[in-house]
């Protein structure tokens, strides 16, 4: 299987993998063969991303660092809370957000705790592709995928489990105060002018309150929603701290948070491929983040994916058929075009860490990539 992003699908393309919803719902089953409208169909329900079987890895599959069924869950948890407390909150304003948090909060910590747990019993897992997500569900997804990298990042880190369950709380929630922002402003698809910027910042001030009042709350879970847009190196908002004065959780959580937002695709681009965000991390905006941080983030992804497609070093493509923690840029890879741009008889497997000559020289999705997303701001603002 390849997983083959929305705008890349052609139709007679066969789905390898049934594509779920937020909730569950199933749009298409495995073994569809696509149609123009069911392309349409999935791009306007917001996928970004489909597996697909084709000749070129029919055996190849992207494995998933959490199962779909529990990604799904915990997304439709963190999607509920928020609607309740916006709901709550114009109800009630925000004097008294104790129901909401009775009600809401116990749901939340199952769902973290069954992330958590998949993560904790699989640990060779890297994170391949995340999900992707229409913009306006934008908020829940990425913090899902917030939650998940985090988390990872948690287990290089060395914490246990308790520790582990308290940062996920922390990180599934660090933009729960965007519930408070205006949907004009979130969803606005050009830059904000200088008030709503100042607004879409309140997010993190907003969510401290909201969060420091719900018991079963931890302090530093608290702060992640305070501090995730802080930076090591200063600079960041809403107080401009730095290097330790920025607590541990939001140092982490900053990091999967940055990330994220340049893999996600957006209305305006197509996400980044791992190789390039992490290059972008690395040398763009590396003093943003703890080095130890970022080094967390390095360990725990793929940056050339299962499923997807690599140029080599000898002009030859390949797809990714396996990746092993620790030695994520020399995956097994499957020649499928040799440097002349035929497809060979007989594909032809090779495992990059036994030919030190051999080496990766891109990822293809960025090829494409440039093109479009060339005169677009760079993301990871907001
Ligand atoms: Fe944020």
């Amino acid at each position: 299987m390849r997983r083959v992003f929305v705008d890349d699908l052609r139709p007679g393309m066969r789905v390898g993998r049934s594509i779920v919803d937020a909730a569950g719902r199933v749009l298409l089953t495995a073994g569809t063969v696509l149609k123009p409208r069911y392309i349409q169909y999935l791009r306007q329900r917001g996928i970004a991303a489909v597996d697909i079987l084709d000749d070129l890895a029919p055996d190849v599959v992207p494995p998933d660092v959490v199962s779909p069924q529990t990604r799904m869950a915990l997304t439709a948890e963190i999607r509920n809370l928020g609607e309740d407390l916006r709901q709550e909150l114009n109800r009630t304003g925000a004097r008294s957000l104790r129901r909401w948090a009775d009600r809401s909060l116990g749901p939340l910590r199952s769902a973290v705790a069954a992330v958590v747990d998949e993560i904790v019993s699989n640990p060779q897992a890297l994170l391949h592709m995340q999900e992707i997500r229409l913009h306006d569900e934008y908020t829940w997804g990425h913090s899902v995928d917030v939650c998940i990298l985090s988390t990872l990042m948690g287990t290089s880190l060395g914490y246990d489990v308790a520790r582990l369950r308290e940062l996920a709380m922390g990180a599934v929630l660090h933009d729960i105060g965007k519930v408070t922002i205006p949907e004009s402003i979130l969803k606005k698809p050009g830059p904000l002018t200088e008030e709503e910027t100042a607004e879409m910042r309140q997010h993190t001030v907003r969510g401290f309150e909201i969060l420091r009042q719900s018991e079963g709350i931890s302090l530093p879970a608290a702060h992640v929603a305070y501090q995730h847009h802080e930076r090591w190196s200063g600079g960041g908002y809403p107080r401009g701290l730095r290097g330790e004065e920025i607590l541990e959780f939001a140092r982490v959580v900053a990091v999967a948070d940055v990330y994220d937002a340049m893999t996600a695709d957006r209305v305006y681009r197509k996400g980044y491929s791992p190789e390039r965000a992490l290059r972008n991390l690395r040398e763009v905006v590396s003093d943003w983040f703890e080095p130890r941080m970022l080094q967390a983030l390095v360990d725990n992804i793929a940056v050339y994916p299962v499923g997807s497609l690599v140029e080599l070093n000898t002009g030859e493509v390949a797809v990714v058929v396996s990746v092993r923690k620790g030695a994520a840029e020399r995956p097994r890879v499957r020649i499928v075009e040799d440097a002349s741009g035929r497809r060979p008889e007989r594909p032809r497997e090779l495992d990059l860490e036994r030919y030190p000559g051999l080496a990766i020289v891109r990822s293809l999705r960025d090829v494409e990539n440039q093109a479009d997303a060339g005169q677009q701001a760079s993301p990871g603002g907001a």
